[in-house]
């Protein structure tokens, strides 16, 4: 893959790849959210992440590639119909759940029988990807805080011991569709910007999204990680629509809507006037300033069918999310 970058860019991936080359830890942007990458074929390398996230051992990692070649390293079979999906969606955020070559270490996988792969839309990322080799790179926040969509949420977690390659601000600002391809038709696991419907239209094939339905009814959790509450601040969240907050807005509720006919009343009512981009890009900042700011709640506008855009089915499964994990408190 052929990248246009800067001498200083190409200087510090570099070293970064060096870094990650000797089994080190980088954080590097995507077009999703920020990662923390290590070496997806060094065994200390993979365990430095979980023990820096805090993250539990049953919870596998995507991998990140940069070239065509290097998801044979990994997926022992690509089903035809996926190709069409690599065609169609890569680079971009489309994570793949392929079955898996034995040699992939258990600890990127989880012990499962399947990886997860994909190709970010990020050219310092591709380009760090094209000098270090693989990374596996779960999003760089300690486990249980909302994923970094800028630098400082990546230093806010983690100091500054781990060196952070700095490409500004996502994007997207929600992490990548996670789609099972193993079987016809193919499961959403998580939603993202890639949706369902996008997914049809390209490949003509059918697409379940089983991200909306409670894992009592599917009994194992196909994508371990949606067992465990992400995304979320540390203060509560509920929905709200805009014409119940009279009297029930108080002074310290922090209030996300975006309908574009509310007319802000407060200084804590930030309207996205339904630029649904804006709001991915920016949903986790606010969750993070939230926390900051000496707000007592956050309060979100729910969507309705008219709210239609490829970030909405991932904006209300993030927000959804944030909501449950206070009520399972
Ligand atoms: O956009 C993204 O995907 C970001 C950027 C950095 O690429 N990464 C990210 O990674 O969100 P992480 O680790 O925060 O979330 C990965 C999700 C988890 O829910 C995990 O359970 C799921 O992907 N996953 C990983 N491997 C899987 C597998 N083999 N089968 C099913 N789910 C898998
Ligand atoms: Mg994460």
């Amino acid at each position: 893959m052929t990248h246009s970058l800067s001498h200083a860019d190409e200087l510090t991936i570099d070293t970064y790849a060096q870094i990650l080359r000797s089994g080190g830890v980088v954080a590097f942007p995507t077009e999703t959210v920020y990662g923390l990458g290590a070496s997806a074929h060094q065994l200390e390398a993979v365990n430095k992440i979980f023990a820096l996230k805090g993250r539990p051992a049953d919870n596998p990692l995507i991998v990140h590639v940069s070239s065509y070649a290097m998801i044979l390293e990994f997926a022992a079979v690509i089903p035809d119909s996926a190709r069409i999906l690599i065609q169609k969606f890569w680079p971009g955020p489309l994570t793949l759940v392929f079955e898996k070559k034995k040699s992939v270490l258990d600890a990127v996988t989880a012990g499962l029988t399947s990886v997860a792969v994909r190709m970010p839309e990020h050219e310092l990322a591709l380009a760090l990807i094209d000098a270090s080799g693989p990374l596996v790179a779960p999003s760089a926040n300690k486990s249980g805080k909302p994923s970094p969509t800028r630098v400082s949420h990546v230093q806010e977690d983690f100091g500054n011991h781990i060196p952070v390659l700095d490409g500004g601000n996502c994007q997207i600002g929600l992490e990548s569709t996670v789609l099972d391809v193993r079987k016809s038709p193919f499961v959403i696991l998580r939603p993202g910007s890639v949706t369902a419907s996008m997914i049809q239209e390209k490949t003509g094939l059918e697409v379940i999204d089983i991200a909306g339905i409670p894992d009592q009814i599917h009994h194992t959790p196909a994508s371990p990680g949606l067992k465990y509450s992400h995304y979320a601040p540390e203060k509560p969240v509920r929905w709200m629509n805009s014409d119940e907050c009279e009297g029930q807005l108080h002074d310290s509720t922090l209030y996300l809507t975006h309908s574009g006919d509310y007319t802000p009343v407060k200084d804590r009512v930030v309207n996205f006037n339904r630029d649904y981009t804006l709001m991915g890009q920016s949903l986790y900042d606010w969750f993070r300033r939230s926390d900051k700011l000496h707000s007592l709640d956050i309060a979100v506008q729910p969507f309705t069918e008219s709210d239609s855009s490829t970030c909405q089915p991932a904006l209300e499964n993030r927000i959804s999310k944030a909501i449950s994990r206070h009520n399972e408190k």
